[in-house]
C-alpha cells in the first residue's frame, strides 16, 4: 500500500500516547478515529486533544481552526467498529506483550486486507506482535514520543518480516504528519532511543534508591550540566511511572525501590497529579 492509499487512520488508546498520536494524526490532515476500552477513557483524551488544541492554537503553532481539527476526530470502544474501514491501525496500548498478542490477533480479523497495523510500543518485539497475525510483512513499528505534538522524531521500526514497502509506507506517513522517521531496522529491545534512555533513567532512579543523591539534584544535574529539557525523573512523570516499570518487568529486569514505591502507591506522575514531583490539575510542577 502506498501512503496515498491512507486516508483512515484508527489508534488504539487514548492515554498521553493514544491521544497525542491521535491529535497529531489528525492535524495532519487524515480522518481518525481513537478507541480505547472505556468511555470514560476515551472522553478523557477527547478532553485532552480540544485543550491541546486551543494551546496550540492560542500560540499560533496550529494553521486551523481547533474545531476543524476536531471534526476529523471521531471516538470507538467497540475495536471491530473503530477498524473495520481503516487504512492504518496505531496501536498505543499498554505495554504488556500477551495483551499485544491479543490486539494483533483482533486486528488482522477485523481490519480490511491492505491495512497496515503499526506499534507505538516502546520497546517490545515488533516481530513477536507480528506472529499473531497472518500478515506480519504488513506490522511495523511506529515510535513516537511524549508529548507528540511537541516531539519530532519517531522511529519505524522492522520487525523480521516487515517489508519494505511496509517500512517506506510508514515512514511516508510520518513525514505527511509534519514528523521526522528514522529506520530501525533491527527489532532490538528499546529501540534506538530507549536503549539510551532506559539505562539512563535507570541510573538515577538506583541511585535515588540508593540514597547516593535526591530527585532535586539528579534533575538539577542533568538540566544545568547536560542541558536537557528536564531531569530524567521530571521527564518519567510526564511519560508515567508506570510505563517503565512494566517495560522493566517485561524484560525480566531488577526493578528500582523508589520505581516500585511510586507505582504500588499510584503515584504514576503528571496524571494522577503526583509522582517524584506534585502537580497541580496536572500541570504546574510543585517540589515535594
Ligand atoms: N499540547 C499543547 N501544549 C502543551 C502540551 C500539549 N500536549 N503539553 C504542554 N503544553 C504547554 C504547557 O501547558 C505550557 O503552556 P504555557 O506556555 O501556556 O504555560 C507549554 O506547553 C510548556 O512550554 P515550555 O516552554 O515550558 O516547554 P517547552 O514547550 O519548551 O518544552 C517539552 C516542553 C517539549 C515537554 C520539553 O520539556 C521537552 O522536550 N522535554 C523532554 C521530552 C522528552 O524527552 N520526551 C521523550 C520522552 S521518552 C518517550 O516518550 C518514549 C516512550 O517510549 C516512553
Amino acid at each position: 500500500m502506498q501512503v496515498d492509499d491512507i486516508d483512515r487512520v484508527a489508534v488504539l488508546g487514548a492515554g498521553s500516547m493514544g491521544h497525542g498520536i491521535t491529535e497529531v494524526v489528525a492535524i495532519g490532515g487524515y480522518d481518525v478515529v481513537m478507541r480505547d476500552i472505556e468511555q470514560e477513557i476515551v472522553d478523557e483524551g477527547y478532553d485532552d486533544i480540544e485543550w491541546s488544541l486551543q494551546k496550540l492554537s492560542e500560540k499560533g503553532l496550529i494553521d486551523e481552526d481547533p474545531d476543524d481539527v476536531m471534526a476529523r476526530v471521531s471516538t470507538a470502544v467497540d475495536l471491530e467498529a473503530a477498524v473495520e474501514d481503516v487504512d492504518l491501525v496505531i496501536e498505543a496500548a499498554p505495554e504488556q506483550m500477551d495483551l499485544k498478542k491479543d490486539i494483533y490477533g483482533d486486528l488482522d480479523e477485523f481490519t480490511p486486507e491492505h491495512a497496515i497495523l503499526a506499534s507505538n510500543t516502546s520497546s517490545l518485539s515488533i516481530t513477536e506482535m507480528a506472529s499473531a497475525t497472518d500478515r506480519p510483512e504488513q506490522v511495523v513499528g511506529t515510535h513516537f514520543f511524549n508529548p507528540p505534538v511537541k516531539m519530532d522524531l519517531v522511529e519505524v521500526i522492522y520487525g523480521d518480516e516487515t517489508s519494505d514497502e511496509t517500512a517506506e509506507t510508514a515512514s511516508q506517513f510520518i513525514e505527511s504528519i509534519d514528523k521526522t522517521p528514522i529506520y530501525v531496522k533491527k527489532d532490538v529491545r528499546g529501540f534506538v532511543v530507549n536503549s539510551v534512555l532506559g539505562p539512563f533513567g535507570d541510573e538515577a532512579a538506583w541511585a535515588v534508591s540508593e540514597g547516593d543523591a535526591t530527585i532535586e539534584q539528579v534533575d538539577a544535574a542533568m538540566v544545568h550540566q547536560r542541558g536537557y529539557p528536564m531531569g530524567p525523573f521530571e521527564l518519567s512523570d510526564m511519560t508515567g511511572i508506570d510505563i517503565g516499570y512494566h517495560v522493566r518487568k517485561e524484560a525480566g529486569q531488577p526493578i528500582p525501590p523508589i520505581v516500585e514505591e511510586k507505582v504500588e502507591n499510584d503515584n504514576l506522575g503528571q496524571k494522577t497529579g503526583k509522582g517524584y514531583y506534585e502537580y497541580e490539575d496536572g500541570d504546574g510542577t510543585t517540589y515535594e
